[in-house]
């Protein structure tokens, strides 16, 4: 039996020029275009349950369509409340072969512009697969997660946690306005049912994530024994990493600042806090537009990189008076203060690409005595600071690339979502024998190389291949893997 589709996106007549856009970055998207032909007859996902929560982008919308193409089914909402493209949202609703009157698509739960109450019922949206026609007898939620930033996986195990203790705590142990939020989502759907997240958590076969911040987080509930299912740390594929994390914020960090401001980048001074993948893509893509960038970094490693590469590497201390725009990338917190606000030039422009919005003292500004916010346009405000200056504020603090631009563009999404659709296929299909527990992994070197390999002939890169003398000379197999899982590229 199928019932009508349930939603909720912003506009479902943008599907068609969704779909345009869809269209031309399938062509972008060579690797998840070779899944759906490898795998497409076969459909190895059937029976999986996908909950994603995944800044919800024309990209994404390829990634989704090709799950659905191997067999999966899919709930969507975004990990960030800036990030959907309503367009690619409205698209992946009405799916390819459905009408804006009878959408036969995905369930999606996103718009550009949710407040944190939506958003987090947005989550909530994906965990619950009551109405959908595919799910089997005593089934209540998804089977697997598709996690950016670790929000869906944090909200599983918080239920679970409340559920098992019988009540969300009354004097949590995190202050901020966000957890609070997350709580009542949760002591909502503790009263409704009872023992709803220990059930969703028994039937997850497994996690995989996609970013730096979320790896994380998984990291830490492994260390405590805490994690309730296995787990792929899609970031440290070398072809996730390595290449949307640098060169599509060598892309997507410019795109955001112009569309957002229209500044003249070359002979500004830039602050680029951090010097990890995301940290050396903005860097470069500011010295590439003319900028001079000074650099800061903790870790002694990445601070002498980033000098060898010919940075100015100081303290936001030091730099603070001469710096015309701001880039945090640390995935750290408190890395912009109040004080570091009030002390910048006129007109500074504060961004973070970093995923959550704490880099920058946001809820500081917010409570400064005489800091007045007015807004030039969706995405960019101009704080007027007591000082008598103003600094120029993008996405709230929150991911720039995306809030202000749309994002990294297909190609080197199609690298990072390849590992998705990847590790996806590894918990889903090939856990047998107990082959994965409650553990993080990463995929293993071949499948890395297979990602790599399917992008290609795309840019008509013509690669040498081993004699087998030469092969046996350096002890690898003529078809690798090539290298050994500490090799760093
Ligand atoms: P990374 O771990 O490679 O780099 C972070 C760097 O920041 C490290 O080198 C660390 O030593 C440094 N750092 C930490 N605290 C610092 C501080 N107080 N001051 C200066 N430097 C500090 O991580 P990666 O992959 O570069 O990711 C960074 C953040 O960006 C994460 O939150 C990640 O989730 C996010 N991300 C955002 C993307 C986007 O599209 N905007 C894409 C990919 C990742």
């Amino acid at each position: 039996t199928s019932t009508a589709l349930s939603f909720k996106v912003a506009d479902l007549s943008l599907a068609e020029a969704g779909r345009h856009q869809i269209r031309l970055a399938e062509h972008e998207m060579p690797g998840l275009m070779a899944l759906r032909g490898e795998f497409g007859a076969s459909k190895p996902l059937t029976g999986a349950r996908i909950a994603g929560s995944l800044h919800m982008t024309t990209q994404t919308a390829v990634l989704i369509e090709t799950l659905v193409a191997l067999g999966a089914d899919v709930r969507w909402a975004s990990c960030n409340i800036f990030s959907t493209e309503d367009g690619a949202a409205a698209a992946t609703v009405v799916g390819p072969t459905g009408t804006v009157d009878a959408p036969a698509g995905v369930p999606v739960f996103a718009w550009k512009g949710e407040t944190l109450e939506e958003y987090w019922w947005c989550t909530e949206q994906i965990f619950d697969w009551s109405d959908s026609s595919a799910y089997g007898s005593g089934a209540v939620g998804p089977n697997m997660i598709l996690d950016d930033g670790g929000d869906a996986t944090l909200l599983v195990h918080k239920g679970r946690e409340f559920e098992l203790a019988g009540a969300v705590p009354a004097t949590p142990a995190d202050a901020s306005h966000e957890y609070s939020v997350i709580l009542d989502v949760l002591r909502r759907s503790l009263n409704a049912s009872g023992e709803r997240w220990t059930k969703i958590a028994a039937e997850i076969q497994g996690v995989t994530e996609e970013t730096t911040t979320g790896v994380h987080r998984l990291y830490e509930f492994a260390k405590n024994g805490e994690l309730l299912f296995p787990a792929i740390n899609v970031n440290d594929s070398v072809t996730k990493s390595k290449f949307d994390n640098k060169y599509g914020i060598r892309h997507s960090l410019p795109d955001g600042i112009n569309r957002a401001t229209d500044v003249l980048i070359g002979g500004k001074v830039v602050f680029v806090a951090g010097y990890g993948d995301v940290g050396k893509g903005s860097a470069e893509a500011m010295r590439g537009q003319g900028a001079r960038v000074i650099v800061s970094e903790i870790d002694p490693i990445n601070a002498l990189q980033a000098a060898m590469d010919g940075f100015q590497v100081t303290t936001i201390e030091k730099a603070l008076a001469e710096v015309d725009i701001f880039v945090t990338s640390t995935g750290n917190e408190n890395v912009i203060t109040v004080e570091h606000l009030m002390g910048m030039k006129h007109l500074a422009i504060v961004a973070n690409v970093g995923h959550f919005d704490n880099e920058i003292d946001i809820a500081g500004l917010e409570s400064l005595a005489g800091a007045e916010r007015v807004e030039i346009k969706a995405q960019v405000h101009e704080w007027r600071m007591p000082s008598g200056r103003s600094i120029l504020v993008l996405s709230e603090g929150r991911l720039m690339n995306l809030g202000n631009a749309t994002g990294h563009p297909s190609f080197v999404m199609s690298n990072s979502f390849t590992n998705q659709v990847l590790a996806q296929l590894e918990l889903w299909v090939n856990n047998t024998e107990g082959k994965y527990e409650k553990q993080v992994y990463v995929l293993p070197k071949h499948l890395d190389e297979k990602v790599a390999r399917l992008h290609l002939d795309a840019l008509g890169v013509v690669l040498t291949t081993l004699t087998p003398t030469q092969a046996a000379y350096i002890g690898v197999p003529v078809e690798g893997p090539y290298k050994v899982d500490h090799y760093r590229y």
